[in-house]
């Protein structure tokens, strides 16, 4: 019963463990998805800044645009804004969007 318990107690020390190494892999990005929808279907406005796109690593609009609140982002980042499509034009969910709007402020601190 004891060796049984310290079996299962290494396990999830391990997997512990093992968590923050994937999430540093995947750059830093705590849902690798968000990354990936980035890349997929952001990048393409926000990494120049077309049309007035915050642009990904400017520290000055990013820190104002965070200081709204997540829940501001997300509402714009849902609905749209000006020429930025309502989700982006994609079908993501929500929870994608918002690890997409996470990484970006990643980037952008
Ligand atoms: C067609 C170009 C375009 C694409 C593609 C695009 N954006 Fe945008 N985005 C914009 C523009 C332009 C703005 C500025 C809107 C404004 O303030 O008028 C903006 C603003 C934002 C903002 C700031 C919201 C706010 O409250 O001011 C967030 C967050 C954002 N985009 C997230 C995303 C995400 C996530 C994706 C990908 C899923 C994405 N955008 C794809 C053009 C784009």
């Amino acid at each position: 019963m004891f060796k049984r318990s310290v079996k299962f107690a290494s396990a999830a020390i391990l997997m512990a463990g093992l968590a923050p190494a994937l999430a540093t892999a995947a750059g830093e990005s705590i849902n690798p998805a968000g990354e990936k929808l980035y890349k997929s279907a952001c990048l393409a406005c926000h990494m120049a800044g077309v049309a007035g796109a915050p642009k990904v690593g400017d520290k000055a609009r990013w820190s104002a645009l965070t200081a709204k609140g997540m829940d501001a982002l997300m509402h714009t980042t849902i609905n749209g804004k000006g020429a930025m499509p309502p989700r982006g034009a994609t079908k993501a969910d929500d929870a994608t969007l918002q690890a997409a709007v996470e990484y970006m402020i990643s980037k952008s601190q």
